[in-house]
């Protein structure tokens, strides 16, 4: 079975018709061609695939593309503006926040959406807000201070 599924990806409103048991991330990558977001696991362990759903972050290899309707969708792609990587981006290439980069898409849009939602996290709350993602290169410490860095820097312009 397939259904029209509407939904807004990263600002733009499209519809598509879609297999019924299509999951979010094969939408996302197969059919718009949005590789930033990846597969790890493809079991909601990794969170590799974390995007952004009405703001908050999820796991789209756990998510049916269909349940969508009506959604706004973030991914990796919508957070440069203009040529210009967003706070968290820069932060995670300034503190060496990535080694082989597999885990970063999704690590940066679970902190995109950790930020919006508490723009002064303690460390605790980071690594709480991140205990769905995994890294198996960089190590930790450097993804946390990226986030810590990330939010004094939305802070300053506030
Ligand atoms: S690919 Fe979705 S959690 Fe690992
Ligand atoms: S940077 Fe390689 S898995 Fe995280």
């Amino acid at each position: 079975m397939r259904s029209l599924l509407t939904v807004t990806v990263n600002g733009r409103e499209r519809t598509d018709g879609v297999p019924d048991n299509m999951l979010l991330v094969d939408y996302l990558r197969e059919h718009l061609g949005l590789t930033g977001t990846k597969i790890g696991c493809d079991g909601g362990e990794c969170g590799a695939c974390t995007v952004l759903v009405d703001g908050v972050a999820r796991h789209s290899c756990l998510t049916l593309a269909v349940v969508m309707q009506g959604r706004l969708i973030e991914t990796i792609e919508s957070l440069a503006r203009d040529g210009r990587l967003a706070a968290i981006q820069r932060a995670f290439h300034e503190k060496l926040g990535a080694q082989c980069g597999f885990c970063t898409p999704g690590f940066v849009m679970a902190a995109e959406g950790l930020l919006r939602a508490n723009g002064d996290p303690s460390e605790d709350e980071i690594k709480h807000g991140l205990g769905s993602n995994i890294c198996r290169c960089t190590g930790y410490v450097k993804i946390v201070e990226a986030v810590q860095d990330a939010a004094r820097e939305l802070q300053e312009v506030a």
